[in-house]
């Protein structure tokens, strides 16, 4: 059991130990360091103003990747065994950054409170590609905001960052001036230096923190997190803290016993089996993604959509399952995949349907002591035709007024099998199990999906709140269904915004 922490700042290794466990990177940055440099806009990951990056070692241990977070909702323990990099950290001397440099050239600042965070997403998106595309940026940007200057010379210093890069003279190039590619022909310099420094201080044992009447563990092994929750049941449990961190930064909630699961290294996995994609509750949605895309390309606009780089870069699926917010966008779609959730207590596992997790608004089967432990989804079926549509205020980092999934299976074109689930309509993610009956067995025509349609009201009595109305809701629920129906009738061509750029 070790009872501090330890993460790497400015090539030091910093060792902490006794602290609040709740306080946030942002504010141990700017009110205990006084590297005001990132900034507090909104302190609920929306606006990106306290963007910082985070390095950790990739590739088996042979290389580093480089993710931007967002520092206000980020637990401070969280960052043991990883480098944090803020705004402070990328210009030595006089000289700027390329990415810094690029923004004085295309005049990407005004007042300057958003600036540092935009050049902390530009700088994660400079390590991590060697050069980038258009969409790449608007992505990497999505979680930024900006109310002056107005995004196209952001964009245009995001198009320039990777030349000026290109024209650092050898003498003056050092590890985060150097664009991704550590190619061994070209390798970044002194990158050794910190994999070494980063391995020195991976996490392996379980780490446990007591300060402020708080406590805070991060086992290392699935079975040392067991024991813990049984040993603490009313613990609560961190995943990758996008929802809890505003419990603290806006509710005030005193969190007395949090677990964190990041450091677990069995839960990190994704594998697919011969039927299944199984994700542990430890992968975040950036990490998940590439298998997600891969057996369900027709998601991949959800997951785009999904917030924003940084919170997908925190934020795993298990933890918005586990959350079970009725506008959770995951939920949805695996529950039209038939996905279901694996949950552990002790030695003891289980394996439930989506469908059956939730009991009310933010009720779930979890027993006191138990934790998803991974979550699996079908592999697609030949012939299956999926579809998700998320309808929102906005295209980016916004949670949604509706979320409609659909996965229909036809013998001879009638209905064999059809799943059919809404986020925002009830006061959990719920199966549309009324319209799901009007279209099984059904020849699939538009008389069928209007009759589908018609039942959604019979399944459903939606809410008004500020994200949309009654009306709305029902209206774009039974529309949401018609849509599907056209797309099946469109040779299985995607449809989505994203297929088509922006
Ligand atoms: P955490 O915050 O760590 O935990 C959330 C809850 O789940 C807690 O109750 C925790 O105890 C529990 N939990 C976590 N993991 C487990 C586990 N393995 N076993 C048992 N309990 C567990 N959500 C959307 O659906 N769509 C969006 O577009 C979206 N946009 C967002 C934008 C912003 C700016 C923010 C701050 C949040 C957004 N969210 C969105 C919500 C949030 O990001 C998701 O719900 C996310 O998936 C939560 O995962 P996490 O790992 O951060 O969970
Ligand atoms: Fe707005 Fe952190 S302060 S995202
Ligand atoms: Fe003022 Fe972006 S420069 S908010």
């Amino acid at each position: 059991m070790r009872e501090s922490i330890r993460f790497v700042l400015d090539g030091e290794v910093v060792t902490l130990d006794a602290f609040d466990p709740t306080r946030t990177v942002l504010q141990y940055l700017r009110e205990d360091l006084q590297r005001i440099g990132s900034k507090e806009g909104c302190a609920e990951g929306d606006c990106g103003a306290c963007t910082v990056v985070l390095a950790e070692l990739d590739g088996g241990g042979d290389a580093l990747r480089y993710r931007a977070i967002n520092a206000c909702i980020q637990f401070l323990p969280t960052l043991d065994g990883k480098e944090l990099i803020t705004v402070e950290s990328l210009s030595s001397g006089e000289e700027l950054h390329p990415v810094q440099e690029a923004m004085v050239e295309c005049h990407g600042s005004q007042c300057g409170f958003c600036t540092p965070g935009f050049v902390m997403s530009l700088f994660a998106l400079y390590k991590s590609r060697e050069s980038v595309e258009r969409v790449e940026i608007d992505t990497a940007l999505s979680g930024n905001l900006c109310r002056c200057t107005g995004y196209r010379p952001i964009v245009e210093a995001a198009a320039k960052m990777h030349s000026l890069g290109a024209q650092v003279p050898p003498g003056q190039r050092t590890r985060l001036n150097t664009a991704f590619a550590s190619e061994a022909s070209d390798p970044v310099p002194h990158e050794a230096d910190a994999i070494g420094r980063l391995k020195a201080i991976e996490p392996g044992d379980t780490v446990h923190l007591q300060a402020k009447g708080r406590d805070y563990f991060a086992p290392h092994t699935v079975t040392a997190m067991a024991q813990i929750l049984e040993q603490h049941p009313d613990a609560c449990i961190l995943a990758g803290g996008t929802d809890i961190g505003l419990w603290v930064t806006k509710q005030y909630r005193d969190l007395a016993t949090v677990v964190y699961l990041g450091n677990v290294a069995e839960l990190k996995s994704v594998e697919t089996t011969a039927t299944h994609l199984e994700i542990g509750a430890a992968v975040n949605f950036t990490d998940a993604l590439p298998a997600l895309d891969h057996h369900y390309p027709e998601f991949e606009e959800l997951w785009l959509r999904f917030a924003s780089p940084p919170i997908r870069n925190a934020a795993t699926l298990c933890g918005n399952i586990a959350n079970g917010s009725p506008i959770g966008d995951s939920m949805p779609a695996l529950m039209a995949l038939d996905a279901s959730v694996v949950l552990r207590k002790g030695t003891r596992t289980r394996e439930l349907g989506l469908d059956a997790f939730y009991f009310d608004y933010m009720v779930n089967a979890l027993e006191p002591g138990e934790f998803v432990e991974r979550v699996r989804i079908p592999l697609p079926r030949p012939g299956q035709f999926v579809r998700c549509y998320k309808l929102s205020k906005r295209f980016d980092q916004d949670i949604s007024a509706l979320c409609g999934a659909y996965a229909l299976e036809l013998e001879n074109n009638v209905v064999k099998s059809v799943r059919v689930a809404y986020g925002g309509l009830a006061a959990t993610v719920k199966r549309a199990t009324r319209c799901e009956q009007a279209l099984t067995g059904k020849p699939w025509t538009e008389a069928t999906v209007r009759a589908g349609m018609a039942e959604l009201d019979h399944d459903f009595t939606p809410l008004t709140d500020m994200r949309a109305s009654r009306e709305y809701r029902s209206t774009t629920a039974r529309n949401l269904l018609h849509r599907f129906f056209l797309d099946s009738q469109n040779n299985g061509t995607l449809t989505n915004v994203y297929a088509y750029g922006r």
